[in-house]
């Protein structure tokens, strides 16, 4: 613990508050000062406000929200805790897309090179997967030679010459996020809208774009479970972006059953490739695309992303970011030693496939790590051969479990427990998008 007494400020020095202060004016509801959130920020940042300080001022957070202005406010610190990118520069208007996380959802991969050949930049800044979400990282770093580190100067060459980039979000930008967020971690304090929102935002601010889709996804394989929730933390996050600066859009997207039919690192690689060919599966594609012309709308460009699917240009597009990356477009990408199928208990019809189950199964199978220095196997997944509102007869295969160690295969299985249900009744179709959400000014 740190001595209190050293973290008091000096009699009469105006640059300094009182952080014991601070909390309880959060923790009894009352708004804080534009300067109270700066100081605090990069007097956290900088380790002069303890942890157990800021714990219990995220804990207040947590109950008691921000209001707008404070919530704009903290995230413009949170930039301000580091460098940032410098785009203005680039001949291409700059647009990214941010998604909350889900299971096979390799959206990102396709985007990117699918807007930046309609004639946008795209600063991909992403990612590594935690729990039972994938990461962007994880997924292209199947790719042999793929490089995820890049200097700024690197990413701002790569923009102008390819027109998009996926890379790692360094360490000197939105540092105070960083820091936090490893707080938040362990403080049960993820959970809170406010917290999230500044936390995403901070870094699309950072990182230069011009204007940031979000892609909020619902249901049981998102973070937001209830569409009420997620609705929520999509108004945040637009006003935010709005107040910072950044055009922002949501539109909200359902995650009850996996995107497509592959997850896992190189099958989701393989599944993307298939998108930007011009073919892939239609629920991976209708969302790909109705964010695509969002991207394409708030950068002001006047393009058709499906004819860009079609025409091999966002293909072309794919093969020139993979190279400027390190990789090579034409290594096969690596495959498991071992698979094994889960069948159909009986003849029917797909009633369910929980997405956070096959999610869960992949991450047990090795495509994901419980710890953020754990290694990930870049082979290892669940292919989905049915999916909801699909026919199937009793014994034939329903799932396909990859791994590269055998002795994962018995608890990623367990996993799958309740998870795929077969009867006589097809769901009801789900629409590609559930909403959108646009600014109020
Ligand atoms: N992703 C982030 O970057 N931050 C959060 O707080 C939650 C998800």
């Amino acid at each position: 613990m740190t001595d209190p007494a050293a973290l008091r400020p000096a009699a009469g020095d105006a640059s300094f508050f009182d952080a014991v202060e601070i909390v309880r004016r959060t923790r009894d509801g009352l708004e804080l000062a534009g300067a109270e959130l700066d100081w605090l920020v990069a007097a956290y940042t900088d380790g002069r406000v303890a942890e157990e300080q800021m714990a219990a001022w995220l804990m207040a957070v947590y109950f008691r929200g921000l209001s707008r202005a404070e919530l704009a406010r903290l995230t413009a610190a949170m930039v301000a805790s580091g460098e940032r990118l410098e785009l203005s520069g680039l001949s291409r208007p700059t647009v990214d897309k941010h998604s909350t996380g889900g299971v096979g959802d390799k959206v990102s991969l396709v985007l990117a090179p699918l807007v930046a050949s309609c004639g946008a930049a795209v600063p991909q800044l992403s990612g590594r997967g935690l729990g039972h979400t994938g990461g962007t990282l994880d997924k292209l770093e199947a790719i042999p030679g793929w490089r995820s580190n890049l200097t700024a100067e690197e990413i701002v060459d790569q923009l102008e010459r390819v027109g998009c980039v996926i890379c790692a979000a360094g360490p000197t930008l939105a540092p105070a996020d960083r820091k936090l967020y490893a707080l938040r971690d362990v403080t049960a304090t993820v959970e809170s809208i406010p917290l999230i929102a500044a936390s995403i935002i901070s870094k699309k601010v950072a990182e230069g774009t011009g204007s940031l889709v979000l892609d909020v996804k619902v249901g049981s394989g998102a973070f937001m479970r209830e569409r009420e929730r997620a609705e929520e933390l999509a108004r945040t996050m637009v006003s935010l972006g709005l107040d910072n600066g950044v055009r922002t859009v949501a539109l909200l997207s359902p995650m009850d059953v996996p995107l497509g039919r592959r997850v896992g690192n190189a099958l989701e690689v393989a599944e993307a490739v298939e998108v930007l060919s011009g073919g892939g599966p239609l629920d991976l594609v209708e969302v790909t695309l109705a964010l695509a012309q969002e991207m394409l709308a708030l950068a002001g460009i006047d393009a058709d992303p499906s004819a860009a699917l079609r025409d091999g240009s966002a293909l072309a597009t794919w093969r020139r970011l993979v190279h400027a990356q390190g990789g090579d477009p034409d290594a096969p990408l690596p495959r498991a030693s071992y698979v094994e199928t889960v069948a159909a208990p009986r003849s029917g019809v797909v009633e369910r496939l929980d997405a956070r189950a096959v999610g869960t199964c992949a991450w047990r199978l090795g495509a994901g790590r419980a710890r953020k220095e754990d290694p990930v196997s870049a082979v290892a997944g669940v292919v989905c051969l049915a999916k909801p509102g699909e026919e199937v007869r009793a014994g034939e295969p329903l799932l396909e479990l990859h791994a590269e160690d055998p002795s994962r295969l018995a608890r990623a299985r367990g996993a799958l427990e309740g998870a795929v249900v077969v009867g006589d009744e097809p769901p009801p179709p789900t629409p590609a998008i559930l909403g959108r959400i646009a600014g109020d000014r």
